[in-house]
């Protein structure tokens, strides 16, 4: 029996998981433990909590406003624990994050197999995302297999040479997991119902998130101040539940906590956010996940970012990159806001990325090894 070991740490690693968790264990030719880094603690509470998830080993790692390199170190010290107990045959990582790069730095110093899910995407600028870029490639050169979600990440692999039989074009889980969630909504959550009584159906709602390293600063307050003076107009209102993390949170609630037109609301849980989003006109976003979700909802997104490693929806035309200038984002949410073809045209184009059998085909492709 092969043992298999998943491990993840941020909200959006354990969305994107929480689907394969579900599916290996199903299976019982393998065995499957979760550890979690907690690389974040509240925000993945909160999905484990929804997907009903307990983790075989909780490492506990979150220290307030950890620094990369502490956080890093961290991770590489606690997981080396894990992996000399459980032995584990093949380890399973996602994604971009300090979690990812650092339990496939760990599990190839020890000689153990690395499964690398969401493989692939690429911007090739190192600053951008920072430091995700970096991460899913020191990620991706580690890995022994590659899940990559589309044609295009499987061919930037291709292009740095990996061998082409390890990779395996699967979708993104993060589909899988909408799926799931949008069918296990519970509409009359207390918090649910909060959130609906502020909506006012005579208006245009308007989601917003953003959390993204290279955008901190001078970028982020002029983020905000186009958010301000977008919630100016009568016929709109804004909804942003605010990551947690400190430089966010500082920024956003100094600026925009006194609008009466912006509603500044924690994060939300998996279930509770979908909805908010299925509830939305329009998404003002810097999140990948977001960007992955908008299309499958029929709701158009504007990407606070430069580049962006998920050029698909870009080229399907369901999502637009607009970066942190005022004036920019400010002309393409009064464009989506104020014409109905530019609307139309944006929200008709299939998800390009994937139609919910993600973690099965993942799983496939498993008991080859
Ligand atoms: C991390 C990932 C990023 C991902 C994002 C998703 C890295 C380097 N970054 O960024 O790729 O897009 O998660 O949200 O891996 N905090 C809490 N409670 C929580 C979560 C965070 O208090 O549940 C606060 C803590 O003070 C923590 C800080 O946020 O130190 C930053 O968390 P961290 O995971 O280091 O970075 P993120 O910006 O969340
Ligand atoms: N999300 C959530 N609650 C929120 C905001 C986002 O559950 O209040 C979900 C969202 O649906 C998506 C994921 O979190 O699946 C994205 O996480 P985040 O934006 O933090 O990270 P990224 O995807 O940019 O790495």
């Amino acid at each position: 029996m092969k043992k298999i070991l998943i491990v993840f740490g941020t909200r959006p690693e354990a969305i994107k998981m929480a689907p394969l968790v579900k599916e290996l264990y199903k299976h019982i030719e393998f065995a499957t433990k979760v550890c979690v880094t907690a690389q974040h603690r509240e925000m993945l509470d909160q999905v484990l909590s929804f997907f009903k998830i307990t983790p075989d080993y909780d490492l506990n790692l979150m220290k307030a406003n950890q620094s990369l390199n502490e956080l890093s170190s961290r991770i590489l010290t606690a997981i080396d624990t894990v992996l000399i107990e459980f032995k584990p045959d093949f380890v399973l990582v996602h994604g971009d994050t300090s979690t990812s790069s650092m339990v496939a730095l760990a599990s190839f110093h020890r000689n153990i197999k690395v499964g690398h899910v969401e493989a692939g995407l690429r911007t090739y600028n190192k600053l951008a995302p920072f430091p995700e870029e970096i991460n899913r490639q020191i990620t991706g050169c580690l890995a022994d297999f590659h899940f990559a979600p589309t044609k295009q990440s499987a061919q930037n692999l291709l292009n740095e040479g990996v061998n082409t039989n390890s990779i395996f074009i699967t979708g993104n889980t993060v589909i899988d997991a909408l799926f799931w969630g949008i069918n296990n909504i519970n509409k009359k959550r207390k918090d649910i119902n909060e959130i609906a009584s502020f909506i006012n159906n005579e208006k245009k709602l308007i989601v917003v998130t953003g959390h993204r390293r290279e955008n901190f600063g001078d970028k982020f307050y002029e983020f905000c101040s186009a958010l301000k003076e977008l919630a100016n107009r009568k016929d709109v209102q804004l909804i942003y539940p605010v990551h947690l993390n400190p430089n966010v949170q500082k920024v956003v609630y100094e600026t925009l906590g006194q609008h009466s037109n912006i509603k500044l609301i924690a994060p939300l849980d998996y279930e509770a956010f979908i909805w908010l989003l299925n509830q939305s006109f329009l998404i003002i976003t810097d999140s990948g996940g977001v960007q992955e979700e908008a299309p499958s909802l029929k709701k158009p997104v504007l990407v606070t970012r430069e580049v962006t490693e998920r050029q698909e929806a870009v080229e399907e035309g369901t999502v637009k990159l607009v970066g942190t200038n005022k004036e920019k984002i400010l002309e393409e949410a009064s464009l989506l806001l104020d014409d109905k073809t530019v609307y139309a045209n944006m929200i008709g184009n299939a998800n390009p990325y994937g139609n919910g059998t993600a973690a099965k085909q993942i799983v496939k492709a498993l008991k080859l090894f």
